[in-house]
C-alpha cells in the first residue's frame, strides 16, 4: 500500500474497544459518551479486517483502545492473529494498554506469540497517578508490568509529558525504565475531542523535557527504530533508551507509515484528521473480502499529507473525536 506522498502503509492500529477502565485528564471527559454497542465489530469481524490488511501489506500489528484488555474474549482475537506472526505473515504483533489487567494475560500474551507491549503509566506516585487517571491504583499497574516482564515479553513505557502533572517525575521515571530494562517514551499532548479543560494548562513541549533532562543525564542519539513514530537516545548513566514523540514541535508526518481503524470499523488514515473510510459495510456486505481490499486501497489513495494540531487557547481540538476511539 502506498499513499499518494509515496509513504509505504505497513503498520496497522487496531482500536479493539473505545471504552477504558480509567479517564486519563488528558484522554477524557469524566463524562465520556462511548460508541453505540450495536455498531461494534465481533471478535471474528475484527480479525477479518485484520487479516485483510495483511493480505494488503501491513506488516506490523498494534492492538489498541481505549483499554484493548477488557474487551471481552479479547485473548481469543490476540490468540487467532498471533498465528500470523508464527507463520511469518506479520512480523509484529503488540499492544497499548494501560497494565490495569495486564497481570492476569501476561502468560497468555507471550504463549499467542506477542514479544513487546507499551503501557502507559505517567506517573509512579500513587496519589498523582489516581488523580491523572481519575481512579487509577498504581499498584494494580505496576503488578501487571512486572507480571509483563517476568513473561518475557519487552516492555516500552509511554509517559505523557504534562505541565504540573508529572514533571517533576521524568527523571525518576527515565531511572525506573533503566533499571527494569523498559524503553520509555515521553509523548506530547495532542488536542483530541473535548476534554472540557484548557489543553495549554497540561501541554510541555518536549524540548524542554528534554534539555531539563540533559541537566542530569548524558543522552546520545541512537539509531534505533521501530516503526513507530520516536526518536531515541541512549542515557549514559543508566544504560537504558529513551524516545521523544513530538506531534506537536517535530512533526514526523512525512515518514508515516500507518493507519488506524476503530472497533466500529472506521478507517482513520491520520490520526490528526476527521476523513474516515468506511470498512464496516464492504465487511458485511459479502462473505469474500474483495469489496474489503478495494475499500482499504481506496482508503489509502486519500490518505493525506499530515495533521493541523495545535494547542492554543482560542483553539479548538483539531479533531473532535477522542484519542480513546483510535487508540492513538
Ligand atoms: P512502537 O511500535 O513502540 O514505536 O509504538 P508506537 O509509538 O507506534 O505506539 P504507541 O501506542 O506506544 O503510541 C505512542 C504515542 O504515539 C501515542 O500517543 C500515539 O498517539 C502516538 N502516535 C502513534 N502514531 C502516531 C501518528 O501517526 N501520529 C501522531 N500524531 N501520533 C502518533
Ligand atoms: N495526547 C497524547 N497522547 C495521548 N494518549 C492518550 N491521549 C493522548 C493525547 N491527547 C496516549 C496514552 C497512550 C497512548 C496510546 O496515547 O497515554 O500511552
Ligand atoms: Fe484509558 Fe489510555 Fe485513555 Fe488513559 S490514555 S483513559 S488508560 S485509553
Amino acid at each position: 500500500m502506498i499513499d499518494p506522498f509515496g509513504r509505504k502503509v505497513s503498520y496497522l492500529r487496531v482500536s479493539v474497544t473505545d471504552r477504558c477502565d480509567l479517564r486519563c485528564v488528558y484522554c477524557m471527559a469524566e463524562d465520556m459518551h462511548f460508541l453505540p454497542k450495536a455498531d461494534i465489530l465481533s471478535l471474528e469481524e475484527l480479525e477479518r479486517l485484520c487479516g485483510a490488511f495483511v493480505r494488503s501489506g501491513v506488516r506490523k500489528l498494534r492492538l489498541t483502545g481505549g483499554e484493548p484488555l477488557v474487551r471481552r474474549n479479547i485473548m481469543s482475537l490476540i490468540t487467532n492473529l498471533g498465528r500470523l506472526v508464527k507463520s511469518g505473515e506479520l512480523d509484529e504483533l503488540t499492544l497499548t494498554t494501560n497494565a490495569t489487567q495486564l497481570a492476569k494475560h501476561a502468560d497468555g500474551l507471550a504463549a499467542a506469540g506477542v514479544k513487546r507491549l507499551n503501557v502507559s503509566l505517567d506517573s509512579l506516585d500513587p496519589a498523582k497517578f489516581e488523580a491523572i487517571t481519575r481512579w487509577g491504583k498504581l499498584d494494580q499497574v505496576l503488578d501487571g508490568i512486572m507480571a509483563a516482564k517476568a513473561a518475557g515479553l519487552a516492555v516500552k513505557i509511554n509517559t505523557v509529558a504534562l505541565k504540573g502533572g508529572n514533571e517533576d517525575e521524568h527523571e525518576h521515571l527515565v531511572e525506573w525504565c533503566g533499571r527494569h530494562g523498559f524503553d520509555l517514551t515521553f509523548i506530547e499532548t495532542m488536542p483530541m475531542g473535548d476534554i472540557h479543560s484548557d489543553r495549554t494548562e497540561q501541554y510541555l513541549p518536549l524540548s524542554l523535557v528534554r534539555s531539563r533532562l540533559e541537566q542530569r543525564f548524558t543522552l546520545s542519539e541512537i539509531d534505533y527504530r521501530t516503526g513507530g513514530p520516536a526518536r531515541y537516545v541512549r542515557v549514559a548513566e543508566t544504560g537504558g533508551r529513551i524516545g521523544f514523540i513530538t506531534p506537536m514541535t517535530h512533526n514526523f508526518c512525512e515518514t508515516c507509515n500507518r493507519v488506524r481503524v476503530t472497533c466500529t470499523g472506521t478507517l482513520y488514515m491520520c490520526l490528526g484528521q476527521e476523513d474516515a473510510a468506511d470498512l464496516r459495510t464492504p465487511l458485511r456486505a459479502s462473505e469474500g473480502d474483495q469489496l474489503l481490499e478495494a475499500a482499504i486501497a481506496e482508503a489509502i489513495s486519500r490518505k493525506p499529507k499530515g495533521h493541523d494540531f495545535i494547542i492554543d487557547r482560542d483553539s479548538r481540538p483539531a479533531v473532535s473525536r477522542h484519542m480513546s476511539v483510535t487508540g492513538g
